[in-house]
């Protein structure tokens, strides 16, 4: 079973859920009803990965109450602004086939449009104190983009789901949440952007990483679950993502054992600080050619 954390307006969240970034439609249904049948008791979607309905389906499929799974999306940038993001809203809790979500977050900062992020987060706001969402939070985030939200938004984000794992680690990023009360949560917890195919060539993969391999020895456990652990034991939430039902239980399985501190000090120490997603102060996401299409 999961672990749970408090987020910063007392709501619990299950430390581990299941990512479903880049699950195809076609297998996301399959894997929610494994995942919840594994025991996991938080989905992690967004808007823009085109699953929320596939997400819904297994989640109903899986036969438990509606309040004991939590769900987390994502409003994608094109549906930011007030009341765009308030429509999101309706979208994605349409797809997802709820009355309410239990966190939803700006899934980018729009550093070109700072005054449509700002709008957005402020709707957020609405939603919270609506009662349609039980949190709200943000994702890639930087501390400067913390720091332009915090001076014209009153909620502190609940959570900044930010690319963490071993070969980057964000330590700043890690700091500017802990000083708010915001919890970083780690998307690609064990680094699956470090090979995901087609994201740039020469790219070494955290999971073939000796110091990762000689931990995962040492415990009996495989690389995925010593990276989980790594990122459990430091107070970090975590949505590794599958499609495929055996790491599905093996990425759950990580409540059994403990890394040392020496170990964790390893792992700290494999950061590169290079990132494998895109810079969110470089890449202007609203040129990106996705749209949110209607419920
Ligand atoms: P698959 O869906 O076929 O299991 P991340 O969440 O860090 O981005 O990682 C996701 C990637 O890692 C996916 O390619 C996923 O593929 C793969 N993956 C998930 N769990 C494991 C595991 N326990 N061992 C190896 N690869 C895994």
């Amino acid at each position: 079973m999961t672990d749970f954390l408090t987020l910063n307006n007392d709501v619990r969240i299950p430390t581990l859920g299941l990512g479903v970034f880049q699950s195809p439609p076609d297998e996301t249904t399959a894997a929610v009803e494994a995942a919840l049948g594994a025991g996991y008791r938080h989905i992690d979607t967004a808007a823009g990965y085109g699953n929320e309905r596939e997400v819904g389906e297994g989640i109903r499929r899986s036969g438990l109450d509606r309040s004991d799974v939590f769900i987390e999306t994502k409003v994608w940038v094109s549906d930011y602004g007030h009341d765009e993001t308030l429509h999101a809203f309706e979208k994605s809790a349409t797809k997802l086939g709820v009355d309410q979500i239990d966190l939803l977050i700006l899934h980018q900062p729009m550093p070109q449009h700072f005054e449509r992020t700002i709008a957005a987060y402020q709707a957020l706001e609405a939603l919270l104190a609506d009662g349609r969402v039980r949190a709200i939070g943000v994702s890639n985030f930087m501390p400067h983009h913390l720091e332009a939200l915090r001076a014209e938004t009153d909620v502190v984000p609940a959570v900044n789901q930010v690319e963490l794992h071993p070969y980057f680690t964000q330590s700043e990023v890690q700091r500017a949440d802990a000083a708010l009360g915001t919890l970083t949560q780690a998307w690609s917890p064990i680094g699956g952007i470090t090979f995901y195919p087609g994201w740039g060539e020469g790219r070494k993969s955290v999971l073939d990483d000796d110091t990762i391999g000689r931990i995962a020895v040492a415990h009996d456990k495989s690389p995925a679950q010593v990276m989980l652990r790594w990122h459990l034991q430091q107070g970090r939430s975590v949505i590794p993502k599958s499609t495929n039902p055996d790491r599905i239980r093996q990425n759950i399985d990580v409540f059994d054992f403990d890394l040392t501190e020496g170990e964790l000090v390893d792992i700290d120490a494999l950061d590169r600080g290079v990132r494998g997603g895109p810079d969110p102060d470089e890449v202007d996401p609203s040129t990106w050619d996705l749209e949110i299409s209607e419920a």
